[in-house]
Parts: structure tokens; sequence; C-alpha cells
């Protein structure tokens, strides 16, 4: 009987989160243990990269759907066409100047699923296409913070004043700031089940770790139930400012081949818009789904 003998490499990053796992080749038959230790670094480092993966659709899948259970996506003109699974992440546009997949996705901090009962609990981006400058250098990257690296660090005092806090989430809200950043022009609108509000606490208890993450975003976060509208507002703007300082940022710069994987319980993420056709960006986006916040 033959055994693989070499086990992966987990290498952190310079910033409070993040990680490349090296020695595994998600195209081939990926073992249990691997799996789960996949799962362990994801939880540790909230954002992992495996680099230089060749993957298909159905490889994708396969390999999200080990680490957990597929949820299709809240947007589903975005799919893949023949994949009720696979989402799009694109600015590449179709011959009546349609963009083909999201063009917009993540311009803003935020975590993914926020509002939703079950917040989405990781997402896959595979890199099929990424655009770089005239120096070769990648554009398009995808800025991340820990939110329980951003818990650990509030003040006593600000610690028990969100104590059992809950607030009111919802896709509207991230709509209205896109707006606001003039980001949103290229979507459809929403539709009434897609605006549906739903209340989650502040403070959010990592289903695995047990890690206290702050779970609040500008976009997502329309008001904090129990204080006057004015304090509401200015509390969340205070929390989601606090998680997102530069100094707490890993700045995913992206290479083709790249399956980055995040932990949506325990970080934020924001994608940079610095790129425009004729340079290209296409990824494909598989979710995991998750449970009810607590
Ligand atoms: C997402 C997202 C960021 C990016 O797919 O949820 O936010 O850089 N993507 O494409
Ligand atoms: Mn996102």
């Amino acid at each position: 009987m033959s055994a693989t003998l070499e086990m992966e490499t987990v290498v952190p990053s310079q910033a409070p989160l993040g990680a490349e796992i090296q020695g595994v080749d998600i195209s081939a038959d990926v073992d249990h243990a691997t799996v789960q230790r996949i799962k362990a670094a994801l939880h540790k480092y909230k954002v992992i990269v495996l680099r230089d993966q060749h993957l298909t659709p159905e490889q994708q899948i396969a390999f999200c759907a080990r680490i957990g259970t597929l949820e299709p996506h809240v947007l589903p003109q975005y799919l893949v066409p023949g994949y009720k699974d696979l989402v799009r992440i694109s600015n590449v546009l179709d011959q009546a100047s349609q963009p083909i997949g999201m063009i917009d996705a993540g311009r803003l901090w935020h975590t993914d699923g926020h509002f939703q009962q079950r917040p989405n609990m990781y997402s896959m981006l595979y890199a099929l296409e990424i655009p770089h400058d005239d120096a070769g250098e990648p554009l398009g990257a995808t800025l991340f913070v820990s939110t329980a690296v951003a818990y650990e660090g509030l003040s006593p005092e600000m610690k028990q004043r969100i104590a059992g806090l809950k607030a009111v989430n919802s896709l509207a809200g991230v709509y209205e700031m896109l707006k606001r950043n003039n980001a949103a022009s290229l979507r459809a609108p929403l539709t009434e089940a897609q605006k549906r509000e739903v209340i989650h606490p502040v403070v959010r208890t990592h289903p695995f770790t047990g890690e206290k993450c702050i779970y609040v975003g500008k976009g997502a976060t329309i008001r904090i139930l129990g204080l006057p509208e004015e304090e509401s507002r200015q509390l969340i703007d205070e929390l989601s400012d606090w998680c997102v300082r530069d100094e707490m940022v890993y700045r995913h710069r992206w290479q083709v081949g790249d399956l980055l994987m995040w932990d949506n319980s325990g970080s934020q993420h924001f994608a940079v818009g610095d790129y425009a056709l004729p340079q290209r960006r296409m990824m494909h986006r598989t979710t995991v789904a998750g449970s009810v916040p607590f």
C-alpha cells in the first residue's frame, strides 16, 4: 500500500490574518485528514490561499462540497451557465455589453451573506484571469481583516458596551452604500425578498473557535436595536472603522490559479476596483452555507 508521507506546509502572512497552504493539489483526491487540516487553517488564519491550482468547475464544486454544504448564490443572474452553485465574478461583458458576472462584487468592506438568516460560512474564489498594470503588477487585489483580532483589541469599556447588542442587517443597506459610492450602477434592482431585514448579534461567537468577532458593517448593518438613531449610526461606523484599520489588513495580490478561501464568521473583505477593460478579471466563486450567528 502506498501512502503520502508529505504533509502540506502552512506559511502565515505578515499581517494579523492570512496564510498560504503549499503542497496540496485540489484537482487530485484530497484525503479527509487534509481537508480537516485545511479547515483548521481557515479557522485560524481566516483567509488561506492555495496557489497554482488547475481546476475545472466540477473539481472546484467537488472540493467545496467536501468543505461543507454548497449554497446557491442569492443573485442567480451571475451563475456560470449550467452550474447552480458556481458564480462568475468578472468585469467581462458579453456581446450585448452586459456583464457576464458580478462586476462590482465586494466594493465595500463586508462579510458574505451578512443580510441572510444563515450567512455564508466560507467563500471560495478561483482566479482564472487577473488584471495587471503596465509594469505587470497585479491589480484588483482583495483586502481582508480579522474581526476576531479587532474584537480582542477593543477596550474593556467598549466590550462591555456592545455585549448582548443586536443589529438589523439588509442587502438593501449594501446597495445604498454602493450607490453612494457610485459602484452599483450595473446591478439589477433588488426584489422584495432580497431586501428582507435580519437581526444578528453585534458580537458573534465563531462557531468553531469560540472567538468573539465584531459583526457589523457600514453597508449591511442598518441600525443597532435599542439605541437612538444617531448613537446607533455612530457606533456602527466606529466599530466598522476599528475593524478595517490599515495595520489590520491582509492584502491578497492575485495570481492566476489561486484558490482563495475565507471564513465569513471571523473576517471582512474589500475588493479594490483599480482596473478596467481591456484588463480582464475572471473568478469562479463557490460558497459554503452557514448557520445562524450567536
Ligand atoms: C465576493 C467578493 C471580492 C473580489 O466574491 O464575495 O467580495 O475581490 N469578492 O472579487
Ligand atoms: Mn464578498
